[in-house]
């Protein structure tokens, strides 16, 4: 693994003939994704300021330009008209300002009728390398790039430690102000939320106090990237949760939850329904944002970063990784959310590779329970970027994803019917990495196991159970002889080629 330098690391971005050479090579690789976005150069992880502004789609996600790294970040820029094509628009924010001279680290976006405001953290550091986080802001300019305002908005606050990043932006129509919430931590070291409000977007902003999150004073040493939502009428409170292992999630101190309840505004209080749940059960998923400006009162709009903080993948040596993951769909249903893709994700099927479905109906995405042809096939081909259905009959059942042609590795799909419980092991795979962490995970369902929903890029792979009613998202590098799909047991199956969305360009 290459050693960097701190100067390396943090070197400045000068013009974009610095990574030119570095992209044509990156390009080359065989595990560039097709339909997420992905970096142009060097590292992406947390997706900020995600929001729809006079019908386009605006995404930006933390960017290192130098290699698989973190180290000095921007906001690169992509839009998309219908949130699966994905166009490279450039830098977005660059750290080019005292106040964020070692950063311009997460945060979020609004917008009103003439503008789309932006607000992030400016990582900034002293000589002595002690650092200072700012709230700052910025509003996206006629020519669209974001354009800084002279000074933050605020600086952190000397009663909690210099953990204090990642603004959300909300507006409340009830109290008819907007608030931010920052992802702090306390001077002993516990995981909290500060909430800021103001009657404007770039002045006059105060502190209202700490996130009261009764149950969850002593959860984690930091939430990061905190976020919350509304979805009918319920709130949703997510963060990313450090520095503490959670049961279930092997030796990860990197989680991604979400706590459905209701919001007090007066009291500043969340007050939750019930327990936590994990966003996605899977590897690698964190960071994950609801988009501003959906627009429906039922449902609300998230990414997240295929990765975690601390983590190593097989591209490194090609000094690039991390990918977007979907944009998903969430609806509150029994008391938990359900995520799904969304619907424009069919726009990008390309043609039936394989079917053993007969009743299935593609309107419906329904077919009768476990209904598989005679014919069926235990061992299929698979395309390097597709999308799979998988039906079942509730009872257990086993699958591997680029397994060998003898049926040997690849990433194992168990399900324990009488515990509802699916295991998912990639230890198998020829390109192991991230061992430590853990490379077995379960999740966990609450309804007999009916329905996958699986999405391949070249290296990553999303599943949706029983239509969204728990996720599972990885990182994976097949190599060249690990491309055949294996099932035990009565598994329908449907595999589609996809379109590719994403374009692998130079836009810098
Ligand atoms: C989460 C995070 C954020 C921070 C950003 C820096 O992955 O650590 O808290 O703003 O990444 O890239």
């Amino acid at each position: 693994m290459k050693e960097w330098t701190l100067e390396e690391r943090y070197r400045v971005l000068e013009s974009p003939e610095d990574i030119r050479d570095l992209h044509e090579r990156i390009k080359k690789s065989v595990y560039r994704q097709k339909y997420h976005v992905q970096p142009v150069t060097g590292l992406s992880s947390d997706p900020n300021g995600f929001t729809k502004y006079k019908d386009t789609w605006h995404l930006f996600y933390q960017w290192c330009p130098w290699g698989a790294v973190h180290g000095l970040k921007y906001w690169y820029h992509v839009t998309s008209k219908d949130l699966v094509r994905w166009e490279n628009a450039g830098v977005g924010l660059k750290p080019d300002r005292d106040y964020d001279n070692k950063g311009c680290h997460s945060g979020s976006a609004i917008s009103t009728d003439e503008a789309l405001y932006f607000f992030y953290t400016g990582n900034h550091r002293d000589e002595n390398w002690v650092r200072t986080p700012y709230t700052c802001a910025a509003y996206l300019g006629e020519d669209g790039s974001p354009v800084k305002l002279p000074e933050p908005l605020f600086g952190p606050r000397d009663d909690y430690s210099e953990h204090q990043r990642d603004p959300k932006v909300i507006y409340v129509p009830e109290k008819r102000m907007y608030y931010i919430f920052i992802g702090a931590q306390t001077l002993d070291k516990k995981g909290c939320v500060q909430v800021y409000r103001s009657g404007e977007l770039l002045s006059g902003w105060t502190f209202a106090g700490q996130l009261n999150v009764p149950g969850y004073e002593d959860f984690g040493g930091m939430w990061e990237c905190p976020c919350i939502g509304r979805i009918g009428d319920k709130d949703v409170l997510l963060f990313s949760p450090q520095y503490t292992k959670l049961p279930g999630r092997s030796e990860s101190t990197n989680h991604n939850v979400y706590i459905i309840g209701r919001m007090d505004y007066d009291t500043l209080t969340f007050i939750p329904d019930g327990e936590y749940q994990h966003l996605d059960f899977g590897f690698d998923f964190y960071a994950a944002q609801l988009a501003s400006n959906v627009d429906d009162p039922d449902r609300e709009i998230i990414i997240g970063w295929i990765g975690l903080p601390d983590n190593h993948y097989p591209t490194e040596p090609e000094e690039w990784e991390g990918s977007m993951s979907l944009p998903r769909e969430l609806r509150i249903r029994d008391g938990i959310l359900y995520q799904t893709p969304l619907p424009e994700m069919r726009t990008l099927r390309d043609g039936i590779l394989y079917t053993d479905v007969p009743e299935y109906d593609e309107k419906t995405d329904a077919c009768a329970d476990g209904t598989i042809s005679e014919n069926a096939s235990d061992a299929l081909e698979l395309p390097a970027f597709g999308e799979m259905e998988l039906f079942f009959d509730g009872k257990d059942a086993a699958f591997s994803l680029f397994a060998r042609e003898d049926g040997s590795g690849g990433l194992t799909f168990s399900y324990d019917a009488e515990e509802r419980i699916c295991t998912i092991d990639r230890s198998g795979m020829d390109k192991r990495f991230n061992e430590k962490v853990g490379e077995v995970l379960t999740m966990p369902l609450r309804t007999p196991l009916k329905k996958l929903r699986i999405f391949i890029d070249r290296s990553s792979v999303e599943l949706f159970a029983n239509d969204g009613e728990e996720t599972f998202t990885t990182h994976l590098y097949p190599t060249e002889r690990e491309r055949w799909f294996r099932t035990a047991g009565e598994i329908g199956t449907t595999i589609w080629q996809l379109k590719a969305s994403v374009e692998d360009n130079f836009v810098v």
